[in-house]
């Protein structure tokens, strides 16, 4: 019989939709945003809340980029002790400090010709916030204990979960750092902000499952799916990855029912009269952007109580269904096309 080829990793083109799921106009935007800044060699700065996907985007711009055959280096610099850190990015010489029986080569070199990805670089002491800046600015890395500077090709792509322009203002971040990390800014909207993709991400991680345990039949009740798409998701996407996989888990039957999500999601779906409280400080209010939160809100509250059915949705807010389904739009609370199956016509 004839041998099959092998075929490597490297030889399957990667599919940036096939990582980063959604069809959320932000996900649309920040799919193509990724697919042209791969192509330059610009450093990025990936700001999203928690869970959102920041290392997906990083990974995703490095598979995409020309440096794809060479290493992605992530760096968590909240997980590693700010005295630690400068030397596990930087390499040391020998005797450089107490403990340091030989020299050793840094992350930055480990990454050269390749990525290096500074997760939580917020949390980076501000002497070493110098040291990376001359990395961004000469392409040089000195080893703690060297005498000699050398050089590196490294693309550095880094991330935050915090607003780091807040940091720059109270000192806790260099300015000049700053602005040179984020020549190009990612900003990774929120779950809550693109509930539309909630029922499209949840279906992903059931298959992801399926693929792992054949012949298992599971599927969430529309019920259910209307509870996870009226959440907030505080812990964005990997709570919603981890509550799949906890809801399989628990799951004895082929039908994940609203009875078996915990109390604390059923229960958080925000009241159906949202409360306004809207102070005119002297800066002003956007009244475009507060009345469509508004209408968000209230049709999301719509959406919810009457199990995801548009018809219905409409007729509680006495709109006609076509305004309705214009407002759905331009909310951005697209109606996931699993909810919405009932009631077109
Ligand atoms: N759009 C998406 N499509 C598919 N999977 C996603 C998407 N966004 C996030 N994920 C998954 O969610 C989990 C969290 O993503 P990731 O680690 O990139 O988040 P993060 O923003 O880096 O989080 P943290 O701030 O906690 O480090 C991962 O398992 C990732 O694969
Ligand atoms: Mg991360």
């Amino acid at each position: 019989m004839a041998q099959q080829p092998k075929i490597s990793a490297r030889e399957i083109p990667f599919a940036v939709d096939q990582a980063l799921i959604g069809e959320h106009p932000a996900i649309v935007k920040l799919r193509a945003l990724i697919e042209r800044v791969a192509s330059t060699e610009v450093t990025v700065l990936i700001t999203g809340e928690s869970g959102t996907g920041k290392e997906v985007v990083a990974q995703a711009i490095h598979m995409l980029s020309s440096r794809s055959d060479q290493p992605f280096v992530p760096v968590n610099c909240a997980a590693i002790p700010h005295d630690l850190l400068e030397s596990e990015m930087f390499g040391h010489e020998r005797g450089a400090f107490t403990g340091a029986a030989g020299s050793r080569h840094g992350l930055l070199t480990t990454a050269n010709r390749g990525t290096i990805f500074l997760d939580e670089i917020g949390e980076m002491p501000r002497g070493l916030q110098a040291k990376l800046l001359r990395v961004l600015e000469d392409g040089v890395v000195r080893p703690v204990g060297a005498d000699r500077a050398t050089r590196v090709d490294v693309r550095v792509i880094a991330a935050s979960n915090v607003n780091l322009s807040d940091a720059v203002a109270k000192g806790a971040f260099r300015e000049d750092l700053f602005y040179r990390l984020q020549v190009v800014p990612i900003v990774i909207a929120p779950l809550r902000e693109r509930r539309s993709d909630i029922p499209l991400l949840a279906d992903h991680f059931l298959d992801r499952i399926r693929g792992r345990t054949p012949g298992r039949e599971i599927s969430i009740s529309r019920e259910a799916m209307v509870a996870l798409w009226s959440y907030d998701w505080p812990g964005n996407v990997r709570e919603l990855e981890n509550m799949v996989e906890r809801l399989v888990i628990l799951c004895e039957g082929s039908i994940i029912d609203t009875s078996m999500l915990p109390e604390n999601l059923v229960a958080s779906t925000r009241p159906a009269t949202p409360p306004v409280k809207v102070k005119l400080s002297d800066g002003g209010v956007n009244l475009n952007n507060l009345v469509r939160e508004l209408e968000g809100r209230l049709i999301n509250d719509a959406l919810k109580q009457t199990g995801g059915n548009k018809q219905a949705a409409a007729r509680m807010l006495g709109l006609k269904r076509t305004t309705f389904s214009a407002k759905l739009r331009r909310c951005g609370v697209i109606a996931p096309a699993s909810l919405d199956d009932s009631d077109e016509g």
